[in-house]
């Protein structure tokens, strides 16, 4: 089976960070395990050049815009290199051939009726590169994805008819697997059902962008950056080319973060409709790291540097904690102490002791011969309570949840290690039942050498020293039988150095503390008296409806005991339906200064507890509305 595999490619104004190594190492994995399973993957990076961002970011250093881009993309495409990323191609949006996809991608959109000329005016956000209409900002001038200030753009400018494909995008979220995971989803249809508003396409007060088709002769105007950037996938297959590779676009999977979910499963769906290509099978989105409980900026100089933690820690473990650490699509964090237990406790105790004790044991009782003869005899519960757990496992990843892949392996590694603790081989051997400690090496090794071939795309390297090892092979046969088929194999097994070191303390410097102590400071400890400056009141939602042009918001009408009910905008609509709220009581912070945000009036604060989801809180039973809670 072809299958395509695309990273987001990366903005050149900003050296690779976690995020970034997050996402391609997501890829790396799922590619590796599609060509263990015997899939034909191309999979697909690089770096994305052009736009007013770079071109500001090139100026600001002195540089031409190539210069500049040559440089960072560069950084990217050496570090991939040195983290042995499987990629296929790196594509650069500087390159030619992706210009001429582009263009040809504009003309043909245009021929089919879906690209007109215009005026665009409103705000344009450059950090985001994207436009938003005037009640859509905060405090009437920031941008409501990144919270900086917009400028007002007035250009003229071709649009994409966007709204026109409104109906088939809700039609295609029907799909079982087009945005994963399935709770991303919910936030795409409702920015959709909130109404699109067809989408200015290209740009004429900056130069830095691919040029119109010339058959236009429009010279002042470059190609809206996020319309260059989308169409990478399709120029890297030679679309509109020589079409070398489309037979791969029918299998496409997108990875993208949480932010720019909205491009790849609002705008560039339709852009496909237009060019009457399939969709993609799935865009699946992930969430965002933090350092420390903090959010990464380079002011505040804490953003983790992948190369750092590798050259520390070892990418092996680096890439099995990203993994691992977050259930795909929530936000994650960074800290050395949980990449440390987690190295200490998985890695070390359960994944390297059992390695070392099986060629121990087997060295002992066996002289390094492996024989699974007798396994099914003795252990058959232990084998088939481990095949559901890897039958799990494979689920796991076909749903892009490579924590509960990873999970499921340790729950097989944790069913090889309890054997041994509750068999005892030691003392079936002292008590001459040599046979029944002879299968419970194989069992064990069966079961590591069976994780070690699911483990290959996520820690290439460690599952390559186990097979060593026990000198069995990974490869796509392997995976066939061991895996697929659930069959056993013999080992011989070779002397190892321990496969992960304990770590006794932290290895790399903490981020420069003065500014995140600041921020820290405001988990600092209070005072009662402060706290009672805090008017929480309980309140019973009498009506809740969403915001038109926003996916976040939703407007809420409380009564909390008083003489009228409150009117409060809050940033949940991900979170809830509507409907479903009416009745509900909760806690509101009742003497919050009223702010306006989006254009509404906010007069307090719904409280909520939030831990990647989120919850509403309210009280064991119903009060009176207005009751303060202290
Ligand atoms: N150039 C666009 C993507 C165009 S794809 C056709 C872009 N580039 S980016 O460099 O800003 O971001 C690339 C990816 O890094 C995004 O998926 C983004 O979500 C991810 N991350 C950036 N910061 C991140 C974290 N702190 N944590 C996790 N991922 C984050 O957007």
């Amino acid at each position: 089976m072809k299958k395509f595999i695309t990273t987001p490619i990366y903005y050149v104004n900003d050296v690779p960070h976690i995020g970034h190594a997050y996402t391609t190492i997501i890829c790396d994995t799922l590619a590796r395990f599609y060509r263990l399973r015997g899939d034909d993957v191309f999979f697909l990076t690089g770096t994305d050049e052009h736009g007013q961002k770079i071109e500001e970011a090139a100026k600001s250093r002195g540089k031409s815009p190539k210069e500049y881009a040559d440089e960072i993309s560069a950084k990217f495409r050496a570090l991939w290199d040195e983290f042995e990323i499987s990629y296929d191609h790196f594509i650069r949006t500087t390159d030619d051939y992706h210009k001429i996809t582009s263009q040809n991608v504009f003309a043909k959109m245009l021929a089919n009726g879906d690209i007109y000329k215009g005026e665009y005016e409103g705000s344009y956000c450059v950090s985001c590169e994207s436009f938003f209409a005037a009640n859509q900002l905060i405090d009437d001038e920031c941008c409501p994805d990144c919270g900086k200030k917009t400028r007002l753009v007035k250009e003229e400018s071709y649009f994409f008819a966007l709204s026109k494909y409104q109906d088939r995008l809700l039609k295609w979220y029907e799909d079982d697997k087009c945005v994963l995971p399935k709770g991303k989803k919910n936030e795409v249809i409702s920015f959709v059902k909130g109404g699109l508003k067809d989408l200015s396409i290209t740009r004429t007060s900056f130069e830095w962008g691919i040029k119109l088709p010339e058959s236009l002769n429009e010279p002042k105007h470059v190609m809206y950056v996020w319309l260059d950037a989308l169409v990478n996938y399709l120029s890297a297959l030679g679309y509109s080319r020589g079409e070398e590779k489309m037979e791969y676009w029918n299998n496409t999977l997108h990875m993208v973060g949480k932010d720019i979910l909205r491009f790849h499963a609002v705008y560039w769906p339709a852009f496909l409709m237009s060019l009457e290509l399939p969709l993609p099978v799935s865009v699946a989105a992930h969430g965002w790291w933090t350092r420390d409980g903090v959010k990464m900026s380079k002011s505040l100089g804490n953003v983790v540097n992948p190369k750092e933690v590798a050259d520390a820690y070892g990418l092996e473990a680096f890439r099995y904690f990203l993994l691992r650490e977050v259930p795909f699509g929530q936000d994650g964090d960074f800290s050395q102490k949980a990449l440390i237990d987690r190295i200490n406790s998985e890695l070390s105790n359960d994944l390297g002791n059992l390695l070392s004790r099986i060629v121990g044991m087997s060295s002992k009782y066996s002289a390094n011969i492996i024989n699974s003869n007798s396994v099914k005899e003795f252990y058959s519960s232990e084998l088939e309570a481990s095949k559901t757990h890897i039958d799990q496992a494979l689920a796991s990843l076909e749903d892009i949840a490579p924590n509960r892949y990873l999970e499921e392996l340790w729950k097989v590694l944790n069913i090889a290690n309890a054997a041994i603790a509750k068999y005892e081989p030691w003392n079936l051997i002292k008590n001459g039942k040599e046979n029944e400690a002879n299968a419970l090496v194989a069992l064990v090794a069966n079961l590591l050498a069976k994780v070690a071939i699911l483990l290959s795309p996520a820690m290439p390297k460690t599952a390559q020293k186990i097979a060593d090892a026990l000198e069995f092979k990974i490869s796509t046969q392997s995976f066939k039988e061991l895996i697929i088929d659930s069959n056993l194999t013999n080992f011989k097994a070779n002397s190892v150095t321990p496969l992960f070191v304990k770590i006794e303390q932290e290895l790399m410097a903490p981020p420069p503390v003065a500014n995140i102590e600041e921020l820290k400071a405001k988990d600092e400890e209070i005072k009662i008296d402060d706290f009672k400056k805090c008017v929480i009141k309980v309140g019973t939602i009498l009506e809740c409806d969403n915001i038109e042009g926003s996916d976040k918001l939703l407007k809420f009408s409380i009564d909390l005991g008083e003489q009228k009910p409150r009117q409060i905008i809050s940033g949940i609509a991900k979170y809830y339906e509507p409907k479903s709220l009416v009745g509900k009581q909760v806690c509101v912070l009742a003497n919050l200064k009223p702010a306006k945000i989006f254009k509404h009036l906010s007069e307090g604060m719904i409280l909520s507890a939030e831990d990647g989801s989120l919850t509403l809180l309210g009280t064991h039973s119903p009060v009176k509305n207005g009751a303060i809670v202290g």
